[in-house]
């Protein structure tokens, strides 16, 4: 949504202005991003695409709070993150955002359960509580019955179910999702992007998750289905999507889901990248 309307009306749940960030000085400098604007509705997963080098990492950083730019707003929320600075800025980034990357980062002698409620335990919750929700949590991502495995007794598909559990337990209104299935075959990069877009929707009657965002940053084709929107980037700038992209947005790949017991939570291919 270069063109910046929301489809509820209200308020974005992100809203960029001329945001500009380089690396470096002078002649090594490295322009990485080149002067974005982009508004995103609540309740989308919104796909940021392009090649590597491209700038989407720094940007979703910028989105999330974990990287300042050197210009512009970078509102989420209505929270303005260039207002904010230090433990107030960590604060506010540990309610409103969760985070899913390539590499799970999950803390290998700690259990599964243990990973989940890591986030709670950080911000101080009590520990038999935090546990009980990291169990409810990994319950519905189905790794119910793994909760005291360590990760490296799971697969790697596994383990991105307990990453998505983990970056879900402190109901993120915002989640960003660095390609989430680089790192996954075809078929489990599939049950995972049906995780991520059912929790796109937010919980429902939960005001923390009400019109939940999920951005997803990823190079996957097999995957761009899932969009509700589709951004391209080129050398540090938005454009709108090319035909390529939009064709491969409206591909489903087929894989036997019944035989797995799983559901697409997109219920097939809408493209509403228009
Ligand atoms: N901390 C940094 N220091 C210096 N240069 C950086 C830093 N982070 C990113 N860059 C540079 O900024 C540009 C954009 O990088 P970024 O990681 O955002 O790209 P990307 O689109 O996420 O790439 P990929 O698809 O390979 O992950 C690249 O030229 C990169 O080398
Ligand atoms: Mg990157």
């Amino acid at each position: 949504m270069t063109a910046a309307q929301t489809q509820t009306g209200g308020p974005p749940a992100i809203r960029l202005r001329n945001i500009t960030k380089s690396f470096g000085k002078g002649r090594a400098a490295v322009h990485a991003l080149r002067g974005i604007d982009m508004d995103v509705a609540s309740n989308q997963l919104v796909m940021l695409v392009g090649p590597s080098g491209c700038g989407k990492t720094t940007l979703v950083s910028i989105i999330s709070g974990v990287l300042d730019a050197d210009t512009g707003t970078a509102e989420v929320f209505g929270v303005n993150w260039p207002d904010l600075s230090g433990a107030a800025k960590t604060k506010r980034r540990g309610e409103l955002v969760g985070f899913v990357f390539q590499q799970f980062n999950l803390i290998p002698m700690l259990s599964v359960v243990e990973n989940v409620a890591m986030p709670l335990l950080v911000r101080g919750e009590p520990m038999d509580r935090a546990l009980d929700r990291a169990a409810a949590e990994l319950n519905g991502v189905g790794l119910g019955d793994r909760v005291t495995a360590r990760p490296a007794e799971l697969s790697g598909g596994m383990q991105q179910r307990v990453a998505i559990a983990r970056a879900l337990v402190g109901r993120p209104r915002l989640l960003i999702c660095d390609e989430p299935t680089a790192n996954l075959d075809g078929h489990t990069g599939q049950h995972v992007m049906d995780l991520i877009k059912t929790a796109s929707r937010g919980k429902a009657g939960d005001e923390k998750t009400d019109g939940r965002c999920v951005v997803v940053v990823t190079h996957d084709a097999r995957i761009f289905h899932y969009a509700d929107h589709i951004e391209e980037m080129e050398d540090g700038k938005l454009k709108s999507p090319s035909k390529v992209i939009l064709e491969e947005a409206r591909h489903v790949p087929h894989y036997d889901r019944e035989a797995n017991g799983e559901t697409n939570g997109n219920g097939g291919a809408t493209d509403k990248t228009k």
